[in-house]
């Protein structure tokens, strides 16, 4: 069977970033599952569907014209990455995530991602529900006053405003939401390896997963 290394845990963790640069030092595919809920609220919200008409937003799910080129996410043409961003967009992608049947439109489509020579992927129930058979699995993960200040510099980075207090509140509501769900909620799997990046730079977390692969 193809590679895959699961990477799931919580917002802000870091999955992404080292998610990608796992990916490009082995060359694989790698997925950030996360996009395709994020690109399913946002087509949702400029549909006007409602975010919690599950059949309706199950059907956009089904249905995204969704591409990634290195990076950057589209839906069709257009370069949605920054949109997708977007806090309206990440409520947005955190509630329709718990929709039994938004969760099963994308289940085949995230399995397709699995090609040679390998697949990195992230998100919160690969390790559980999309690829169980994965021969690495991490849980990554960072106290949430770590996570909320990651938060704080990517956004002031960006000229963005952001708050510390706010962003706290906003962690704690998504990972409440992320635990507390029936369907593929958050918790780390028996057989994968915990990873907390609360006091490690992301290079010394990307050679950390990579020692796993090479294993
Ligand atoms: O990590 P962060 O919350 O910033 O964003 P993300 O990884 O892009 O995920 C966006 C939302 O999608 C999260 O709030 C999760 O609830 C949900 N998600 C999920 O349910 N399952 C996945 N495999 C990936 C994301």
């Amino acid at each position: 069977a193809v590679p895959v290394v699961a990477i799931d845990g919580p917002s802000a963790s870091g999955k992404g970033t080292v998610g990608s640069m796992v990916a490009k030092a082995l060359g694989w595919h790698h997925l950030d599952s996360g996009s395709l809920y994020r690109l399913t609220a946002l087509t949702a919200l400029r549909d006007g569907v409602d975010l919690d008409d599950e059949i309706g937003v199950a059907a956009l799910a089904a249905a995204l014209p969704a591409r990634f080129d290195g990076d950057r996410v589209l839906l069709g043409d257009e370069d949605v990455s920054d949109e997708i961003r977007d806090e309206a967009v990440s409520v947005g992608a955190s509630r329709v995530a718990v929709l039994p049947a938004v969760r099963a439109a994308l289940f085949g489509r995230q399995r397709d991602y699995r090609c040679g020579p390998g697949l990195v992927a992230e998100g919160r129930d690969i390790g559980s529900t999309i690829f169980p058979d994965a021969p690495v699995k991490v849980f990554l993960t960072a106290s949430p006053e770590a996570r909320a200040q990651r938060r704080y510099k990517q956004l002031k980075e960006k000229g963005l405003p952001a708050n510390m207090e706010s962003l706290m509140q906003d962690l704690r509501e998504r990972d409440a939401r992320d635990a507390a769900r029936a369907v593929a909620p958050l918790q780390q799997q028996p057989d994968a390896v915990l990873l907390d990046t609360t006091s490690m730079d992301v290079d010394a977390a990307v050679a950390f997963v990579l020692d796993l692969v090479r294993d």
